[in-house]
């Protein structure tokens, strides 16, 4: 069944008060609720009070005390009619949570209970009006064998606690009333990394991390993280912590990255832990990022909650583009840009151009859990960014203080956020709204002219059509330009352009000569923007533009280029190495440029996605594609083998330390081995194999070992039994283990990884697993799309196992058969097949079942 959007009703019934007593054991859990429930003023007076459930059954349900009551059950619903305006309704379940395989409600976990109740697990856990705009103020009290159980934790404060012979018990309250999917509950054996933090009217709170025991030295950055969030939330947004508690807990099987529980952040331990020895520097800069995200969610998300799930964008987007200026804060702005900017074009483009493609703000699901999608958390960050980029950030903050201020304890909607930006930063955001609703990438058109000394920027745009919207309206796009003036490399100052119709004309006057035009810097807009220019302006951009995006934007556009014809066949020999000559210049003069930093260095060093390449072409062959990207890489490893040979040494010289320069350096040292390993294979393991011997850190070990993965040497075998024994015991490092080896260039990855699942360390029991092994090959261009179809077999063979156990992470896997529509034909119609197949299988979930139905379309 399709839930939509304009079919948004009041609840007819609020539950002011709930009390929940847990008798907690991970095979069994008994669960009794009371509910003191209110009619709601703005209902329709309907006397019907509808319990949402999902997999239970009410072992009893009274109401004021009398059992029975006429209770029934609507398929997995409890209906009970109610005469009066005040009832207090008392049900209880039973639950087992050993047996949860889906993650979602109460669940066990590496021996310890836990729940996930975004977006709708609290159904698994009780009876409730399950919707994010029923407010309650919750008080729960759990008891437990304290052996197996010693720590026992909820939302808000502990309020009263005993034991009686091997049971202990604790009670828990909450002053903050909060929807059902920010209910949390976590009993088992942690230990905790214990700091405060002061926030800035004086409240002193507690903080706490809590993992396995054993895993606490691993806990520190998380700990810094933490901190810097909430000193960095109360400087740039005003919002101050609410509770004089705070409580994490890292556990080992989890759906998604981690869950905003209030006071009771329950995170997947891969956003927790870390040391240099186990962690790379990606997996530091992730873990500030979702502590920031899952903190900053007390406010955007908690305080101000969404009215139902078509708004999610309202929480993620916003807060999204909150942890995105956290972490650029934190380290390179720059940096932190162009890897965002990679990942929207990677994994929310792909959304936008197939049959999956929705508005940030959907209008229809069956299962909603098929929407924490990027467009609603990605492209919905670059929706908000570009309200801030239009305000100013000083207005855009009294935007956002107007918007936490008028909504703070409500469950608001996407037009709320933007009426309070409109209202609070002065912005007229009318035509803009058309964000929240057309899905699909923008297409810009920019050509500049040159006459009489007058520059103009000549732009068009289209809005592509998508499944259910043939029909769209121009978009406004606010992109920031800039002219820079050949001979001297500089420009006169930045101009913002918002181009809201089809086309327009934008002109500026004392260009005596042509100038070259800079276009979208910052990525001020998630579009698509074709510049009309020459290589050479790109290669001048590449080397001068002072706009760090723009700057890796014009390298990028250079290699996409070059790429793109070269894949389309339309290159003659000579042609082709011409291009590639001014591929390896623009390389050489970032290698050379003492002005830049090397994580910037090394961002100008990568090559263009294999995904970010197909999506450029109508339809792709991701066999040529794969082709042409890897032969330009070996071209220019061999062109170049000197320069990264140097490069390699001079920064393999850095120590350690969590420094930029340090960071840098090692970003570079495995960009180089990458060129190095394409270039001349026997040499590079040599060098790869010294780098990874040398290693004192887990991004030099794992880079290492990601270039051996790829080759066909005897240092490869050597290096991967030894990693696996070095961190024998490391869930979270063996998860690494299986990802290099499903995402290598080697060409037996197929049977590798069919090796890998029977592995005795493979369970589809962990997502973690799941993920660093199939997602990792489905993510790998050149196997799975092999040419034989095996690898979409793999896929859907996984899909149709995984599905009965963990029907959401199965979903997951359904989006990349779904570009076939865009693929080459033999193998296309391998991927519908495999879709068919799917499809032709009885009792899949809705999950699955969404996914794959639109992918046929
Ligand atoms: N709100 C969480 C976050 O953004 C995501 C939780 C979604 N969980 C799920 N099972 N769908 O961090
Ligand atoms: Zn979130």
């Amino acid at each position: 069944t399709v839930i939509r959007r304009e079919d948004y009703r009041p609840p007819e019934w609020l539950v002011p008060e709930t009390a929940l007593d847990f008798s907690l054991g991970a095979g069994e859990t008994t669960v009794r609720s009371m509910l003191k429930v209110a009619r709601n003023p703005d209902g329709s007076g309907d006397k019907t009070i509808r319990l949402n459930g999902d997999g239970i059954e009410a072992r009893s349900v009274s109401v004021d005390g009398k059992p029975g009551n006429g209770w029934r059950m609507d398929g997995p619903d409890l209906l009970i009619d109610l005469d009066g305006d005040e009832h207090e309704i008392a049900i209880e379940t039973v639950l087992k949570p050993a047996q949860n395989s889906q993650l979602m409600g109460l669940y066990a976990s590496n021996g310890m209970l836990c729940t996930q109740c975004e977006a709708q697990g609290f159904r698994r856990i009780t009876f409730f009006p399950d919707r994010p705009d029923v407010l309650s103020s919750f008080t729960v009290r759990m008891e437990g064998p304290k052996d197996a159980f010693p720590v026992l934790l909820s939302n808000g404060n502990c309020v009263k606690e005993g034991e009686d012979g091997g049971t202990h018990w604790a009670e828990w309250h909450d002053p903050w009333p909060k929807p059902s999917y920010l209910f949390a509950l976590v009993a088992g054996e942690l230990v905790s990394n214990h700091d405060t933090f002061t926030t800035m009217s004086g409240r002193k709170v507690d903080l706490n991390i809590w993992v396995r025991p054993g895993d606490e030295d691993r806990t520190g950055h998380a700990m810094e993280s933490l901190k810097a969030s909430m000193k960095w939330d109360e400087e740039t947004f005003g919002r101050e912590y609410d509770l004089d508690l705070f409580n994490i807990v890292a556990v080992s099987d989890f759906n998604m990255g981690a869950m905003e529980n209030k006071g009771l952040n329950i995170f997947n331990t891969r956003y927790v832990l870390a040391d240099p020895e186990t962690a790379t520097d990606a997996d530091y800069d992730a873990i500030e990022g979702v502590i920031g995200h899952e903190y900053f969610h007390n406010w955007s998300g908690n305080r101000v909650t969404c009215r139902d799930w078509f708004q999610l964008s309202l929480k993620e987007g916003f807060t999204v583009l909150r942890d995105q200026l956290f972490s650029a804060d934190m380290g390179s702005e720059a940096v932190k840009r162009i890897e965002d900017v990679r990942i929207l074009r990677s994994a929310q483009y792909p959304e936008d151009s197939g049959p999956l493609a929705h508005p940030i703000r959907p209008d229809s699901y069956e299962e909603i859990s098929n929407f924490y999608t990027a467009t609603v958390y990605n492209k919905g960050a670059e929706v908000i960014r570009m309200m801030r980029t239009m305000a100013g950030p000083e207005r855009f903050r009294e935007g956002t203080d107007l918007y936490f201020e008028r909504h703070d304890g409500e469950a608001a909607t996407c037009e709320d956020f933007v009426k309070a930006i409109e209202d609070g930063a002065g912005l007229d955001l009318g035509q803009f709204r058309l964000w929240y609703s057309q899905a699909g990438t923008p297409q810009v058109k920019a050509k500049l002219l040159h006459e009489n000394g007058f520059a103009t920027v000549r732009l068009e745009q289209t809005v592509p059509v998508t499944p259910g919207q043939p029909e769209k309206q121009p978009m406004p796009i606010p992109l920031k330009l800039a002219l820079f003036e050949r001979e001297t490399g500089k420009h006169k100052g930045e101009a913002l352009v918002v181009l809201d119709k089809e086309s327009a004309d934008f002109s500026f006057k004392g260009h005596e000569r042509r100038p070259v035009l800079s276009i979208n810097r910052g990525f001020s807009a998630p579009v698509a923007v074709e510049i009309d220019t020459t290589s050479e302006d790109l290669v001048f951009l590449a080397a001068k533009d002072d706009d760090a995006f723009a700057r890796y934007e014009a390298m990028q556009s250079l290699v996409v280029r070059h790429l793109i014809s070269a894949i389309g066949g339309g290159l003659g020999e000579r042609e082709r190495d011409l291009e590639r000559d001014a591929v390896s210049q623009a390389i050489e003069s970032a290698l050379f440029d003492e002005d830049l930093d090397d994580l910037m260095r090394g961002e100008l060093m990568i090559l263009p996605a294999e995904a970010y390449l197909a999506e450029q072409m109508l339809v792709a062959d991701p066999g040529a594609i794969h082709a042409e990207r890897e032969g330009l890489r070996a071209w220019l490893g061999e062109e170049l083998q000197e320069d990264f040979e140097d490069l390699h040494d001079r920064v393999s010289e850095v120590p350690y330390g969590r420094d930029a320069a340090s960071r840098g350096a090692r970003k570079l040292k495995t960009q180089a081995l990458l060129y190095l390993a394409a270039g001349a294979p026997e040499e590079a393991a040599e060098r790869a194999a010294r780098q990874y011997a040398l290693a004192d850190n887990m991004t030099d070990r794992q880079g290492a070992l990601m270039v051996l993965c790829g080759l066909d040497v005897p240092e490869r075998d050597k290096a991967l039994a030894d990693f696996r024994k070095r961190y024998e015991g490391n869930a979270l490092v063996l998860d690494k283990w299986f990802a290099l080896q499903a995402g290598s260039l080697h060409p037996d990855v197929l049977e590798h990884v069919r090796e890998l699942a029977g592995h005795p360390d493979f369970t589809l029991g962990n997502p973690n697993r799941v993920r660093s092994l199939y997602m990792a090959f489905a993510m790998n261009p050149a196997a799975f799309h092999a040419e034989s179809g095996e690898g979409y077999r793999m896929i859907a063979d996984l899909i149709l196992k995984l599905d009965p156990i963990n029907s959401q992470t199965a979903a997951r896997f359904v989006p990349p058969l779904g570009r076939w529509r865009r693929i080459e034909p033999v193998r296309s119609d391998l991927m519908r097949g495999e879709l068919e197949r799917i499809a032709a299988t009885p009792h899949l979930s809705r999950d699955v079942r969404e996914q794959v139905t639109k992918s046929l379309g």
